[in-house]
């Protein structure tokens, strides 16, 4: 089925409640998924899965850095024991760090992943962050080249290893240089970055669609709560104009930023270890926001990146994605 959303024409199929894009791959992925990097107590991402997906949610975002992806694994297994879903109906979406960004450490590390994981595919593998390092502690940087990283990511798509690769945290410049590189066989299905009603992204998001390359958005609340967020970086969730926006639809602020991306074209990975929340963040698809609503949240843009922490101290290198 094809939808018109913010004027943009997009190729949506819907999958129950929740709307998918159809990536460049061919296959579709969940707009809403449900992310998974937190500092977990024991149990704790593990119990989180097992309730999103019985409250509906067919998209898991994890990654190796994460070290999540074990018990994600055990969690989705007795799922399926239980009969509760089928490993079919899941979208599972993994990324390769860069300890092993060398072309001939890619595919051990994908096999590791599926091991953890205790899958045979995984729908979605990402390069986690185009800067590449030594080892696992990120003790130093490399130069090893992200695109020579693709060229064997797109041998696992070959092997059957995974059904769609893309990238997390690259910029316009680097996907182009993707899409440049001599012999490519197969594009970006999607890139994931931060995006939040501070961080529109709009450039990156409109060239992005026109290339075919779908957008996943971590952290579109801002991140309450977690280590990593920039100090005394303001509260999205308490801005006075998405409540007073989320007021006429009688919904909260999570609910209206998770619409506002949806209507924009992107696929969102919010976190919740609770299943009030994990609900309430899927009760998206029964309102729409006008185009003056869609407006007024567009212009909150305000160029605020707050998850930096994790990457800041390798600005220094070329391939550092984000602004200096
Ligand atoms: P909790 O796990 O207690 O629900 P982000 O996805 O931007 O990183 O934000 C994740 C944080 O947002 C988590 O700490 C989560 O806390 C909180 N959160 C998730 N959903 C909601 C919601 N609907 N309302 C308020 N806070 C939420």
């Amino acid at each position: 089925m094809q939808v018109i959303v913010s004027g943009v024409r997009s190729f949506f199929k819907m999958a129950g409640k929740v709307p998918s894009i159809r990536l460049n791959s061919g296959y579709d992925m969940p707009m809403l998924g449900l992310g998974t990097y937190n500092n977990f107590k024991p149990n704790e991402v593990g119990d989180a899965v097992k309730a999103a997906i019985q409250i509906g949610y067919r998209h898991i975002d994890t990654a190796w850095r994460y070290e999540t992806e074990p018990e994600i694994g055990v969690a989705i297994k007795e799922l399926i024991k239980e009969g509760k879903v089928k490993r079919s109906e899941l979208f599972i979406v993994t990324k390769i760090w860069g300890h092993c960004h060398e072309p001939h450490k890619v595919e051990p590390a994908c096999r590791e992943s599926l091991e953890a994981l205790d899958m045979d595919y995984i729908d979605l593998y990402m390069i986690h962050f185009p800067v590449a390092y030594v080892d696992k502690v990120r003790s130093k940087t490399t130069m090893t080249d992200y695109v020579d990283t693709w060229r064997a990511m797109e041998k696992l798509v070959d092997k059957g290893l995974v059904r769609s690769i893309g990238v997390s945290n690259f910029n316009k410049q680097q996907l182009e240089r993707i899409l440049k590189m001599d012999g490519l066989k197969y594009k970006p299905a999607n890139n994931q970055v931060e995006i939040t009603p501070y961080l529109a992204q709009e450039d990156l998001l409109q060239f992005s669609l026109k290339n075919g390359i779908s957008t996943t958005a971590y952290g579109p609340f801002g991140a309450p709560g977690q280590i990593y967020r920039t100090k005394n970086a303001p509260m999205f969730l308490d801005d006075p104009t998405i409540v007073k926006v989320g007021k006429k639809y009688g919904k909260s602020s999570a609910q209206v930023i998770l619409r506002y991306g949806i209507q924009r074209g992107y696929a969102l990975v919010p976190k919740s270890t609770n299943p009030a929340r994990l609900a309430q963040n899927m009760d998206i698809f029964d309102f729409k926001l006008s185009e003056v609503d869609m407006k007024t949240m567009l212009l909150l843009d305000r160029g605020l990146r707050v998850n930096l922490q994790n990457f800041i101290a390798y600005k220094d290198h070329p391939f550092y994605p984000f602004e200096k």
